[in-house]
């Protein structure tokens, strides 16, 4: 269902890009096209190096935020889709020598242009509204053998901040004020405080440090931390602060008489393998929690032993559209949970949609959150 969700992605991408490709044909080699000769060349060409670049840029996983490397065939079909889109819209801007009124191109032509048109009304309103709502997103998280004390824990989480120039210390101040305001037990930090080497990470740890729960604020690394070279730097100052990133380590909390095991490791990249060697932080007769920026280390996660994992990394996709309970998104391209609480046997992990941006400042259908996760038995 979750793997349907991603190549239903795929094959929506590629039906619009078929539907498409008449139109686009049409304006390059029919006879009746009077967009000849050069323009007609430049065209195919720019074709032809968009999809091949497109292609390789997924492939290596130079594209996308999450640059994890897509399969051969998967980047080459959807590097050919997201290309004949391209060019489609493109080619529209072209006009030609002379009008061909026909009622099927004109449907064409109008049908480009609402394309056209709608990524700039979606990219308007995620930059300047739904970049900005905040939102307190509560949910509870079924934990198999949760003991009595465990019951109704409350942890909040923050995550994929990316402090800079679309996000503002003043907000992520305001941010923690909400956090402190659902009185949590565990406050946890799920990674890229920043973006880039250069971005005021002193004062993402300088708002953190003023998060306030019971047990204290745990956290892990995210890419860009390890992208910016920073990790050394924000582990050994979160430490002074009073936020502790685990990094390969557990922390055990006691809850009444029961026990909370929470572990953490840096970014887990598909490259060099999913926590290796993290069963060793998994602590029998606890319940075993991890912290992991990369969603995708969950089916590993739960055969370890960790009943609940947190994550974010995805940003929810950052533009989201929710179709019959699937999240189709950029971030189904390299993983399956993309947004919200999934189920696995008896794990769970939540994804959190975060709070910043990356790549492009806009957030629709992916409204940024602080996450409260309320600990139920099941
Ligand atoms: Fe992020």
């Amino acid at each position: 269902m979750l793997l349907g969700a991603r190549f239903l992605f795929d094959t929506l991408i590629a039906l619009l890009a078929m539907a498409l490709l008449p139109g686009l044909f049409d304006r390059l080699f029919s006879p009746a096209a009077r967009n000849l000769g050069t323009t007609r060349g430049l065209l195919l060409a720019l074709y032809l190096v968009l999809a091949g670049g497109a292609a390789l840029a997924l492939r290596l996983g130079v594209l996308g935020p999450s640059h994890e490397p897509l399969t051969g065939w998967r980047a080459m079909g959807l590097g050919l889709s997201f290309t004949v889109l391209g060019c489609s819209l493109l080619s529209n801007f072209i006009p030609p020598e002379r009008p061909i009124a026909t009622g099927r191109r004109d449907f064409l032509r109008s049908a480009a242009r609402l394309l056209a048109v709608s990524p700039a009304a979606v990219a308007g309103y995620g930059t300047f509204i739904g970049r900005h709502d905040f939102r307190l997103t509560e949910i509870d998280l079924p934990v198999t053998g949760l003991s009595r004390d465990l019951e109704g824990l409350r942890i909040v989480q923050l995550s994929d901040i990316h402090l800079g120039p679309f996000m503002s210390a003043r907000e992520l101040v305001r941010l923690v004020d909400m956090a402190n305001g659902t009185r949590p037990h565990l406050a946890v930090v799920t990674g890229d405080l920043i973006s880039d080497l250069g971005d005021p990470l002193d004062d993402a740890l300088a708002a953190l440090k003023n998060l306030k729960a019971d047990a204290g604020i745990l956290g892990c690394h995210g890419n860009h931390e390890i992208h910016a070279r920073a990790e050394d730097y924000a582990t050994r100052e979160g430490a002074r602060l009073g936020l502790r990133f685990l990094r390969h380590q557990s922390q055990l909390l006691q809850f009444g008489q029961a026990w909370l095991n929470v572990a953490g490791v840096d970014h887990q990249s598909e490259r060099t393998g999913y926590l290796r060697g993290a069963e060793k932080l998994v602590k029998p007769g606890a319940i075993n929690l991890l912290l992991s920026h990369n969603p995708d280390v969950f089916p590993i996660a739960a055969q370890k032993g960790f009943a609940v994992t947190l994550a974010g990394h995805t940003h929810g996709g950052q533009v989201n559209l929710e179709i019959l309970r699937a999240n189709l998104n950029i971030a189904t391209l390299y993983t399956p949970y993309t947004l919200g609480l999934y189920r696995e046997g008896s794990a769970s992990i939540y994804v959190t949609s975060g709070i910043g941006t990356i790549g492009v400042p806009v957030r629709f259908g992916a409204p940024p959150e602080v996450a409260l996760l309320r600990l139920r038995a099941t």
